[in-house]
């Protein structure tokens, strides 16, 4: 998801705002920030910016003594008011990247946000994919109703956990009441199938296909019986435990739903099966 992301989406940036440091060094917080990768990268690009990290696991895996301005604090659960010793109107850039499926409260995540940005010029980046299935202005193919059938049980799952896999269309409203301004929208289209006069469009179907199918093509078994990539992680913890279906029905259901993704078969070009990320940035004002 990460090149789909900095590749796809912001073309080779790190982020979409445009960050205004009051003075001296930048300060920036990922929450959220899983392995830790994007915060990596900006530690390292900014070496003039302080970068710290919430969230409930560690990052593992990588020396963090590298990096002296990357400060990883765990666990800081981001449902609660106060993050660890973080100091509120103190952020240049507080950045929100693919929390759909984890929040509870979305109007209290982004007020919490709103406290630790820096008054005037503290700016919020959220991220998200919004996982419906499209095809306009064609139809969605006849092929592809496994893939919607998979998302409606996704949405009714993730909706009886609590913790909503659905993109939030009333983003803009909720960063208004947040009491954000200058607020920003780009919408990426993300095919499966790129077009061909497109070398972007056709990156971006690599870059997708990559972040849902991270296994051998037409390998059935790997992942019917080894493969746990984020897409069956997803769809296995909220089956099992929602709806008690077993694993072996859930790993045929994704093999399904992932076969129609695929270009030249279930996938051809005059139906473009994609999706929608989006990026919003938006403003804390002064007080
Ligand atoms: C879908 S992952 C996104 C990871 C990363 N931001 C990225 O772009 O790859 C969601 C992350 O949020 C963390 N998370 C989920 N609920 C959380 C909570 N209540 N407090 C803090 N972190 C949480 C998870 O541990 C996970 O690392």
């Amino acid at each position: 998801m990460h090149e789909l992301i900095e590749n796809g989406a912001l073309r080779g940036l790190l982020h979409e705002a445009r960050l205004r440091p009051r003075s001296g060094r930048l300060e920036i917080l990922d929450v959220g920030s899983g392995t830790g990768k994007w915060a990596i990268w900006a530690a390292a690009a900014y070496n003039d910016a302080e970068v710290t990290t919430i969230d409930l696991l560690p990052i593992t895996g990588v020396e963090l003594q590298m990096y002296p301005n990357l400060h990883p604090k765990s666990p800081v659960d981001f449902t609660e008011r106060s993050w660890a010793d973080l100091r509120v109107d103190s952020f240049d850039l507080v950045r929100l990247p693919l929390l759909c499926g984890c929040v509870p409260d979305w109007p209290a995540l982004l007020r919490t946000a709103f406290r630790y940005l820096s008054p005037g010029v503290g700016q919020i980046e959220m991220v998200e994919f919004d996982y419906t299935p499209r095809s306009a202005p064609k139809p969605l193919p006849i092929q592809s109703l496994v893939f919607v059938q998979w998302w409606e049980y996704l949405k009714e799952a993730s909706n009886r956990a609590g913790l909503p896999m659905e993109y939030r269309e009333d983003t803009e409203r909720l960063l208004e009441d947040a009491g954000f301004v200058d607020i920003s929208r780009k919408k990426i289209r993300c095919p499966y199938v790129g077009h061909p006069d497109d070398k972007h469009d056709l990156d971006t179907a690599d870059w997708l296909a990559n972040a849902v199918r991270s296994f051998e093509e037409d390998d059935q078994r790997r992942v019917l019986d080894e493969d746990m990539n984020a897409f069956v992680a997803l769809s296995m913890s909220h089956f099992t435990t929602q709806f008690g279906w077993s694993e072996q029905v859930v790993k045929r259901l994704c093999y399904d739903v992932l076969q129609t993704t695929r270009p030249q078969t279930t996938c051809p070009r005059e139906y473009p099966l994609y999706h929608y990320m989006y990026i919003w940035t938006a403003r804390k004002p002064m007080n």
